[in-house]
């Protein structure tokens, strides 16, 4: 059965038993604890502990999610950085006994018509002052009639799921194991779902949140109880599809087979690299979708480290320059019906491909000799087995190496990196640049910023700073976001994500939108609402930072809306007349504009 088929079922099988189906939504979570989007039920955060829902209280939905945990395990047979998670929840709707008699109906049923005897069951065993979920134990075994042999109990670290993020629903978990191979390995008996001879996967996680978990890590029980499930349509595929591993599947065989044509080499020789290769371009292509560019920091970070870590894995293949090109267009055309915004942004996504590619090429060869010497002068002089912080943090300073490629590069020798070490040569660099941008543009101010004059001129250029981020985002696309801010009393500095150079002309009609709205003297209004409804309602946000419960948010005429502690002017037209004097790069895929105001 082809993935999009297996897609389609389960839409149809939930929406048949009373579920609204939801669309995915982005890799990009409103909550701003959590870097990606992990888990189908992020989007329902709030439906748990008591909001009304307004889809209903049973939704299902397929959810893109990206895992930066699992980066490191990719190459076996199941892990991946991004997936699509099918789901179903309540909201206070159904509990414990429908989930798990849904669950076994979809996948036992006329939908999937899987062989009952391959499916083991792993339920909470209690620990501390949580009980044991004897409650789902009797139902599969006495309702669904699962023989007791094939259900195991497991503890908090196996059996027990989230919150997500600093905070959230929580509680214990039933995990549905599938059998692959349908006989033990040389453990015997001892072969059970937690072993790792490759036997059995783990298909679908069935959460029944019973408890908030708060910043303390305290535990208390949830006054409405909610069902959360999620089933990795990739390893669901592999199973009906019959297949070795997720990487044998339909979704993924056009990407294997265009890195055949382009190493002439083959998978099957070359396992490990071909599918981290697959699985990074996959994940990259839906990252870069979502208008993160390469960079040094959060989310631009992850891209960079899976980028990178592909062309590595490429080069050990021998793959040629641009080789993530092709490789990323046939991803397009895998996903372009399903998640047609991979479509949209084609251009972009290949764009900051080829930058980074090229970067990183120019000191690739260069890092790699750097590595091997110090390698060799280890060797040679029987020095420890550690390679130390400075060293870590000159690779990555010089040649671009994400921490982790050095990481792998050591561990592959036998070494090992000091992470410590190389943080500490991080921060202290930072720490040096900041006090060198605080030098450059006027640190010494303090005294002058208190003159009203001084106070007045911040302010107009901080509602400058919104209306030209609302041009950006008209004339450049909605893929800008706001990656940093600066105001002196003389100009405004402003970072956002841009794969490329912004044309004089793109300028030119950028610096037009904004003296334009200060003429039509637009008024500017201040708002409090709760973050989540800022949110909602369209208030753009700067990801990086953390917000209160309740935040203020200025609407300039409905034009442009964000969440911002202000201060800001009353009406447009009190700012005069706006000029852009620079743009230039700040750092890979972040442009930086400074503007006055006249
Ligand atoms: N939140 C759980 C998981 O991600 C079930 O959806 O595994």
């Amino acid at each position: 059965m082809e993935s999009k088929e297996i897609r389609k079922k389960f839409l149809d099988f939930f929406e048949k038993k009373g579920h609204k189906i939801v669309p995915s939504s982005s890799l990009l979570p409103t909550d701003p604890s959590v870097l990606f989007t992990t888990a189908g039920m992020q989007q329902f955060k709030e439906y748990y502990l008591g909001k009304e829902s307004p889809y209903g209280s049973n939704v299902a939905s397929c959810q893109k999610c990206f895992r930066t945990s699992d980066i490191e395990e990719v190459g076996d047979i199941e892990h991946l950085t991004f997936l699509e998670m099918l789901g179903n929840f309540s909201f206070g709707g159904y509990f414990k006994k429908e989930t798990i008699e849904l669950a076994w109906e979809f996948l036992v049923g006329p939908s999937l018509k899987l062989d009952p005897e391959r499916f083991w069951i792993t339920i909470f065993k209690g620990e501390g002052d949580i009980p044991k979920d004897e409650e789902s134990y009797r139902i599969w075994k006495e309702c669904l009639g699962i023989d007791q042999e094939k259900i195991y109990e497991f503890d908090r670290e196996d059996n027990f799921w989230g919150p997500t993020g600093k905070e959230g629903p929580c509680g214990p978990t039933c995990e549905i194991y599938y059998d692959l191979t349908g006989k033990p390995c040389s453990k015997g008996k001892n072969c059970i779902p937690s072993c790792d001879c490759g036997r059995f996967i783990e298909l679908w996680n069935l959460v029944f949140n019973e408890y908030y978990q708060n910043r303390e890590k305290k535990l208390s029980p949830l006054k409405q109880k909610g069902v959360d499930t999620g089933m990795g349509l990739e390893r669901l595929a592999m199973v009906m599809q019959n297949k070795d591993s997720v990487f044998e599947i339909d979704l993924f065989q056009p990407i294997i087979k265009e890195i055949e044509k382009q190493s002439l080499k083959s998978y099957c020789d070359n396992r490990r690299a071909f599918r981290i290769i697959a699985d990074h371009i996959r994940g990259a292509v839906f990252l870069a979708s979502e208008g993160i560019a390469p960079s040094n920091l959060e989310q631009g970070y992850v891209l960079r480290r899976i980028l990178r870590r592909a062309i590595r894995f490429g080069k050990l293949l021998g793959l040629t320059n641009n080789f993530l090109i092709p490789l990323a267009q046939k991803v397009i055309a895998i996903y372009q019906d399903v998640y047609p915004e991979i479509k949209t942004k084609e251009t972009d996504i290949l764009i900051v491909f080829q930058k980074e590619e090229e970067k990183f090429e120019k000191t690739l060869e260069k890092g790699l000799k750097e590595f091997d010497k110090l390698l060799k002068s280890k060797i040679k002089n029987q020095k420890s087995k550690i390679i130390e912080g400075k060293e870590a943090f000159d690779l990555y300073q010089n040649y671009g190496f994400p921490l982790e490629l050095t990481e792998e590069l050591a561990k592959e020798k036998g070494l090992e990196v000091d992470k410590q070490g190389f943080a500490k040569n991080l921060k202290k660099h930072q720490e040096i640049s900041r006090a060198g941008a605080e030098k450059k543009f006027g640190g010494h101010g303090i005294k002058k910023l208190q003159t009203t004059n001084y106070k007045l001129q911040i302010t107009k250029l901080h509602t400058a700073t919104h209306l030209l981020h609302q041009a950006l985002r008209e004339v450049l696309g909605e893929h800008i976001k706001q990656m940093g801010s600066d105001i002196t009393p003389q100009r405004l500095r402003f970072d956002f994500s841009h794969p490329t150079k912004v044309t004089p002309e793109e300028l030119k009609k950028v610096e037009d939108l904004v003296n334009q709205k200060i003429k039509e003297d637009l008024k500017v209004q201040r708002e409090e609402m709760p973050y989540e409804k800022a949110i909602k309602s369209g208030a753009l946000a700067f990801f990086k930072q953390k917000y209160p419960k309740i935040v203020s948010v200025y609407s300039i005429n409905n034009w442009s809306k964000e969440i911002c502690a202000g201060p800001h002017v009353q009406r447009t037209g009190e700012l005069g007349s706006f000029k852009i004097i620079k743009e230039e790069s700040s750092g890979a895929g972040v442009r930086r504009i400074r503007a006055v105001l006249k």
